[in-house]
């Protein structure tokens, strides 16, 4: 008897974990992401800073890219010294970039056009000068006086604290730039010589908790589709193996789900596995916590600067950093979440990027990018091959101590007039430098170019609706990935459907075989540029030129 109840138990919690949330919408599936920087994406009221009207103007161009949703950077109000990512009002739009009513048509016309609209969600600091901080900062105790980290005596200054002129007799905890204090979560385990280190439990970190799901529901019923979350595992401190902060998002995405069953929750945590265990339904393999992303595109120039990289002209990189990586991720994450290599973001540097510059090189990362499984996302800009800008001054905190992101968040180019159509002020007053080159890129003249890098974005996206194998959850196997070798090879598979993808980012032409079996008919090139494949006996021989790729179709 008790061994029977013993194994139902076991039974159960099996089922239990296997089902511990609601999967993911359905239509995270099928889409394609694009990332707006507002304060550079396109300006309507000529102060030379982007909006929201901005947004709503360009939702049919992006639309006819092949765009589902948009992530949008930080709209709060902000003190701008880390570009909107120090909040002052998560529920206020900031009067530059318009109101809380233009957010809402916003989210309005998107969804007209069957798109989706995710907000940024700051949710592990405000800036110093938000009004709770204020509050909290008091001599006298009151209701906010929990809502950030404090030590109990102004001499005691952990790491990552900060002293100054307060009130109160205390140092505060930061989460990122000492202007961007940490809000208390809790500790996961407090340290209990330290009486100031709260338990996640405690009155002012679960209000703390309930006020970031209100700011969800807010803006989640005014149509909003979801967020990207600002540094996801940062909330709970000293939290060895991450338990609490797991509980946490688990009672968050159980709430919004059970509201917004549409919803969609994001991590910015740098390791999908570990975020969608946590509860969220998409994470960035991107620069954090791992090389696998930087080994790929980090070259000499650019916010990071490495010695070299696989997609480098010089043909010195590897792809098995990153290529291990990845497996090891999709893997883990399986068919409860999805992980997003997006083109850049608005943190490091864009594909064109120091000696990474040509438009044929362009080619072969978005060729790679838009043919690995995942969701894909466009950094915006990048679909037309928008430059890494370097030198530029630090603007709202874009300097960090390894390099500037400003470079990678300058103006849109939206035409070929001398303001590329992204504004009316005066150039100097512009968010940040428009991109000075003789020939920058622009939207116009891709559009009216078949065949131009906007164009061969546009179809890669088709493509990827067209062929499940393509997309987002076709299956990947790499069939020629070596230390310092070029190419890149590898299957894209789905219902007895096959993809083999080529890809040579390197300056000369190369040729290898790898195995390979069973009898195929053709290699049917769907997408190619000047590269091959034969089938000998059991081998399969690849040949690209220098600077290029190849998308074939398997015809059995
Ligand atoms: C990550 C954001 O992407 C970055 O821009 C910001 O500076 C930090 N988090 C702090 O919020």
């Amino acid at each position: 008897m008790k061994k029977t109840f013993l194994l139902f138990a076991a039974f159960f919690s099996l089922i239990a974990s296997a089902q511990r949330f609601k999967p993911a919408p359905e239509w995270l599936k099928t889409a394609a992401f694009y990332q707006i920087y507002p304060q550079s994406f396109k300006d309507t009221d000529g102060d030379g800073i982007g909006d929201i009207n901005g947004i709503i103007s360009k939702l049919d161009y992006l639309k006819w890219l092949g765009i589902d949703a948009i992530w949008l950077n930080p709209c709060f109000e902000s003190s701008y010294q880390d570009a909107g990512y120090d909040v002052t009002d998560f529920y206020r739009v900031a009067k530059r970039y318009g109101k809380n009513a233009d957010l809402k048509r916003l989210f309005k016309e998107a969804h007209k056009r069957k798109m989706r609209v995710c907000l940024d969600l700051v949710a592990g600091h405000t800036s110093i000068d938000h009004p709770w901080f204020k509050a909290s900062q008091s001599a006298t105790r009151n209701e906010l006086s929990d809502r950030y980290i404090w030590t109990n005596d102004s001499t005691v200054k952990p790491e990552r604290h900060v002293a100054g002129k307060f009130e109160r007799n205390g140092t505060y905890r930061k989460n990122f730039f000492d202007c961007q204090p940490a809000l208390n979560y809790g500790f996961g385990k407090p340290d209990p010589a330290q009486p100031w280190q709260l338990p996640v439990t405690a009155e002012g970190p679960q209000k703390t908790r309930k006020e970031l799901m209100k700011i969800m529901d807010f803006w989640m019923t005014m149509g909003c589709d979801g967020f990207r979350v600002d540094m996801a595992p940062s909330l709970i401190k000293n939290d060895p193996d991450r338990v609490e902060t797991n509980k946490l998002w688990a009672e968050i995405r159980t709430h919004f789900q059970h509201l917004f069953p549409e919803g969609i929750l994001i991590a910015e945590w740098g390791n999908p596995a570990r975020a969608i265990k946590a509860g969220f339904m998409m994470d960035f393999i991107i620069h954090l916590g791992n090389d696998g992303y930087s080994s790929m595109f980090f070259n000499q120039e650019g916010t990071y600067r490495h010695d070299t990289c696989y997609f480098n002209v010089e043909g010195n990189g590897t792809p098995t950093t990153f290529v291990d990586y990845y497996l090891e991720q999709l893997k883990n994450v399986g068919d409860s979440g999805y992980v997003c290599v997006p083109t850049a973001n608005h943190d490091f540097q864009r594909p064109n990027c120091g000696t990474r510059n040509t438009e044929a090189q362009l080619r072969t990362v978005t060729a790679f990018l838009m043919t690995i499984p995942g969701v894909p996302l466009f950094y915006y800009g990048d679909e037309i091959g928008m430059k890494f800008i370097p030198g530029l001054p630090n603007k709202e905190g874009s300097q960090l101590t390894k390099g500037n992101r400003a470079g990678s968040r300058t103006p849109m180019q939206w035409d070929s007039s001398p303001k590329a159509g992204f504004s009316t002020a005066d150039l100097n007053k512009f968010y940040l430098p428009i991109d000075s080159s003789a020939y920058r890129p622009n939207v116009e003249s891709e559009m009216a170019n078949p065949s131009s890098l906007l164009h061969f974005n546009r179809y890669l996206l088709q493509l990827r609706k067209q062929y499940t194998a393509l997309g987002t959850r076709g299956a990947i196997r790499f069939l020629y990935a070596e230390t310092n070798k070029y190419p890149l090879v590898y299957e894209r598979s789905a219902n007895g459907e096959r993809f083999i993808i080529v890809i040579n980012p390197a300056g000369k032409s190369v040729q290898v075989d790898c195995p390979f079996s069973g009898t195929v008919k053709e290699f049917k090139p769907v997408l190619v540029d000047r590269a091959s494949l034969t089938q000998v006996n059991n081998k399969l021989q690849i040949k690209a030129d220098a600077v290029t790729y190849g998308i074939f179709k398997v015809i059995e």
